[in-house]
This record gives structure tokens, C-alpha cells and sequence, in this order.
């Protein structure tokens, strides 16, 4: 018994995933596709998207916002969360990254709900805002560059309903942020992102131990 977390050995981790996982054969195939890029530690973990779309699906989610695509995992198993007519505002920069995340939402049947905006997040963003669209969306994820972090933030709470959920993902980021001795740009704009939201009123907080480190904020009315 103790009253911390669990630490998670990888035989603890294989019997997590093997008495909890539904992951769908596309979004293994994805991971599995994924696996042979070099970049591919930036996919989020299958138990990871599959606690967001329970999140999406508790929270009745119909409008989403996502801030980092890459190969798709998290857009895919969002998307796959919502009803038929949920939207997914999903914000990228890479084109060739994407498509492979278009092959997915197309073959998944949800291309329909996801609205690919490629270009810097901040401008899609601002955009938004400037279109009227605060106070709209239900739910959002941001896992991109971690020196915007912040920037992202913000501009998510405007977006936000009262009530929404934004997650915002490797906020533990390997255990870097508590070494003292790392002080490389993202470590520390991180370290000030968890800071900043500790302090933040205007949401409920809880930083999950999953992954690499899941916070969840709730915009307070
Ligand atoms: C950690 S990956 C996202 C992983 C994804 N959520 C998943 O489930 O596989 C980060 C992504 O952020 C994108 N990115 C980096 N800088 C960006 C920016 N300024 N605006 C939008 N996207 C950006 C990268 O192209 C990359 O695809």
C-alpha cells in the first residue's frame, strides 16, 4: 500500500496494457507504421489515447481543438471518439507527417470530422479567436513545441467553453523538469508552463503520471 503513485516496471506496464487496451487494428497499424520513423517517441502512448477519448467521450465532446499531429495517433483517437458530426480542428506544420496522418482518418471513416490547418498553431489560433469562435470548443490536446507551450495555452482558454477540457502532454518530460542540472529551452519553458498552471485560477488541475507527464486543466466559469 502508498499513497503515491505506482512506479511502473515494464512487466507492470505489459499487464496494465494487456488487462486494459481496446485499441482499434488501425490505430496499431498506425503505431505500428509510426515505429519505423525516427521521430516516432513523439506518438503518444495507445493507453494515453485511449484515456483521452474517454475523457472526450465523458465530457460529451463535440468540438475539438489539437495543437500537434503528427502521424495522427491522438487526432485519430479522438476523432474516433466523437459523434458523426464532432469536429476536430487539428493544427500542424509538417506536410509529410500529415499525409501519412490523412491516410488514417481516411481509412478510419473520420476525415469528415478532422479540418487539418497547416501552419504555426498561433496564427491558426489567433485566427479562430478572431472569428468569433471563443467559448466554443469542448475539448483540446496540446502536445507541439514545447517553448510555445504557453502561447497555446492561452489562446485555448479563450477558445475553451466553461467546462472544457484542455490536456496538455510531456509535462513531465522524462523526469527533466525536477533535475535542477537541465537547462535546456524546452525543459525550462515547460518547468514555467507547470509553474504558471499551478498558480492559474481559472482552471481546475490535475498532472497525471502517464505517458510522459498529462496534465488536465478545466476552465473554470
Ligand atoms: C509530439 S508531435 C505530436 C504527436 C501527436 N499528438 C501524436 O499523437 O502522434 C509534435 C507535432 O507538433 C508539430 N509542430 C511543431 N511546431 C509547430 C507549430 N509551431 N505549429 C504547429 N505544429 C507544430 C510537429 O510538426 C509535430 O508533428
Amino acid at each position: 500500500m502508498s499513497n503515491r503513485s505506482i512506479m511502473l516496471t515494464d512487466s507492470l506496464y505489459e499487464y496494465m496494457s494487456d488487462v486494459s487496451l481496446r485499441e482499434s487494428p488501425l490505430l496499431l497499424a498506425l503505431r505500428e507504421e509510426t515505429s519505423e520513423l525516427t521521430q516516432r517517441s513523439m506518438q503518444i502512448s495507445p493507453e494515453q489515447g485511449q484515456f483521452m477519448a474517454l475523457l472526450a467521450r465523458l465530457i460529451g465532446a463535440r468540438r475539438c481543438l489539437e495543437v500537434g499531429v503528427f502521424t495522427g495517433y491522438s487526432s485519430l483517437a479522438t476523432a474516433l471518439a466523437l459523434p458523426d458530426d464532432g469536429r476536430v480542428i487539428a493544427c500542424d506544420v509538417s506536410e509529410e507527417w500529415t499525409a501519412v496522418a490523412r491516410r488514417y482518418w481516411q481509412r478510419a471513416g473520420v476525415e469528415h470530422k478532422i479540418d487539418l490547418r497547416l501552419a504555426p498553431a498561433s496564427e491558426t489560433l489567433d485566427a479562430l479567436v478572431a472569428e468569433g469562435q471563443g467559448g466554443t470548443f469542448d475539448f483540446a490536446f496540446i502536445d507541439a513545441d514545447k517553448t510555445n507551450y504557453l502561447a497555446y495555452y492561452e489562446r485555448t482558454l479563450v477558445l475553451l467553453r466553461t467546462g472544457g477540457l484542455v490536456l496538455i502532454d510531456n509535462t513531465l518530460w522524462s523526469g527533466r523538469v525536477a533535475d535542477p542540472e537541465v537547462a535546456d529551452a524546452d525543459t525550462v519553458a515547460l518547468r514555467h508552463f507547470n509553474e504558471v498552471l499551478h498558480r492559474d485560477e481559472r482552471v481546475d488541475l490535475s498532472v497525471l503520471p502517464l505517458g510522459d507527464g498529462l496534465t488536465l486543466a478545466r476552465k473554470r466559469g
